[in-house]
């Protein structure tokens, strides 16, 4: 074992294993391990790092913003605060009284969604917090209460009592009538396996919720700031949220989240109702709006759009592979055995970043800048581990 690896044991809780590799640095797709080995990284940090390694416009972003000031505490305010707040809205297509809440990680971002579903209750109407089956949405307690894994809750219950499972299905948002409070919902569930909801689900969800007074939270942690093609994926089925959670390639991989509510949904927090030292400051939003501004001018919703689709043709053709699923750069390719850990060690040994969400499923989720000289790359590292693995 490498000498790093007895150091991480020694000094590290073992919540995340042991990690497959020391890393350096970065440069595009690209990272390299501290002996100089160098990944194709199809992952991205999971799905955090938009814009890739090291990118010039963010390197030179925050390293301006880290000195001129980097902290600010939410009793005063900085022009990339309100500026990140704004481009936000703009991008979700200035939805009626939208507010930006700022956070630091996913599982903040749904918790003050927890928290705005909670009040919204207590204002009278329904008390039923409803979730979906394989849901993930963090590890905060009142996240947790909306993530479905039994193995990820157990020993950390009681969590809230409030919270209901429903299958991922048409039919089962039936139950929704004036006793919901809120519903929680992934546009593709990525910690589950890349399980994309069914057709129509969000729309239904949408006409059901606001016929019952009751909130349409969406969880676009993982599924947000363009990874399937458009900035939200909400957006692909034509209906707004009341409330929508944001975290990972926000800050492309400077720690942000958000939490973006519409309409009457903006009125249910006050004054002194919630809050986060970090939350907002200026060298996380000034990521931000890096991100999205690079994201513009570097027109990579139509990059994701069109490297979604040659990945598309081209995993039919890798071996293993029996099919695919997911939208834009979130991608779950099904393999024909459950062999998915294997083979996530393998393409490492070949300088591949993959990652295995269950037994069967491999998941990608590639930086957003990524070419088809990459996605050439990456079916060629995967036909060697796969031999690899049938060596
Ligand atoms: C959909 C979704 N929500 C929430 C989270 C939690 O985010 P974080 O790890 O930043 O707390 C994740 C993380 O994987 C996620 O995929």
């Amino acid at each position: 074992m490498a000498d790093w690896t007895t150091d991480y044991q020694e000094h590290l809780l073992p919540v995340f294993g042991t990690p497959a590799r020391e890393l350096d640095h970065g440069r595009g797709a690209w990272v390299y391990d501290v002996d100089g080995n160098r990944y194709l990284d199809f992952l991205a940090g999971i799905a955090v790092s938009a814009l890739g390694h090291a990118h010039p416009a963010l390197v030179r972003a925050i390293s301006e913003q880290a000195a001129r000031i980097i902290h600010v505490s939410n009793l005063f305010t900085s022009p990339s605060q309100i500026g990140l707040a704004e481009d936000l809205l703009r991008v979700a297509g200035n939805p009626e009284n939208g507010r930006v809440f700022f956070a630091n990680s996913g599982t903040e971002a749904n918790e003050a969604a927890f928290k705005i579903a909670r009040a919204h209750a207590r204002q009278g109407g329904g008390t039923r917090i409803l979730a979906l089956e394989h849901a993930f949405h963090g590890r905060t307690l009142g996240a947790l209460s909306v993530t479905w894994k039994h193995k990820l809750r157990e020993r950390f219950e009681p969590l809230a009592s409030e919270v209901e499972f429903i299958p991922a299905t048409l039919d089962a948002l039936d139950t929704i009538d004036d006793s919901v409070a809120a519903i929680f919902v992934e546009p593709v569930q990525g910690e589950a396996g890349v399980l994309p909801l069914p057709e129509g689900y969000l729309q239904k969800a949408r006409e059901l919720t606001t016929q019952a007074n009751a909130l349409l939270i969406v969880d676009e942690v993982q599924t947000g700031m363009g990874r399937t093609g458009s900035w939200f994926a909400f957006q692909q089925s034509g209906i707004m949220p009341d409330v929508f959670t944001l975290a990972k390639g926000l800050g492309g991989g400077v720690p942000i989240g958000a939490t973006v509510t519409v309409g009457a949904a903006s009125g249910i927090l006050h004054a002194g109702d919630h809050g986060s030292t970090f939350g907002g400051n200026p060298l996380a939003t000034t990521a931000g709006r890096t991100v999205i501004n690079s994201i513009e001018s570097e027109a990579l919703l139509d990059n994701v759009r069109h490297q979604s689709q040659h990945l598309r043709d081209l995993l039919p053709t890798l071996r293993l592979v029996t099919g695919v699923r997911g939208m834009g750069l979130l991608l779950g390719v099904q393999l024909d055995k459950p062999v998915a850990a294997d083979l996530v060690a393998a393409a490492l040994e070949e300088g591949l970043i993959i990652n295995a969400p269950d037994a069967q499923t491999i998941r990608l989720a590639p930086p957003l800048i990524i070419g088809e000289a990459e996605v050439q790359e990456f079916g060629e590292r995967w036909t060697k581990a796969t031999e690899r693995l049938s060596a």
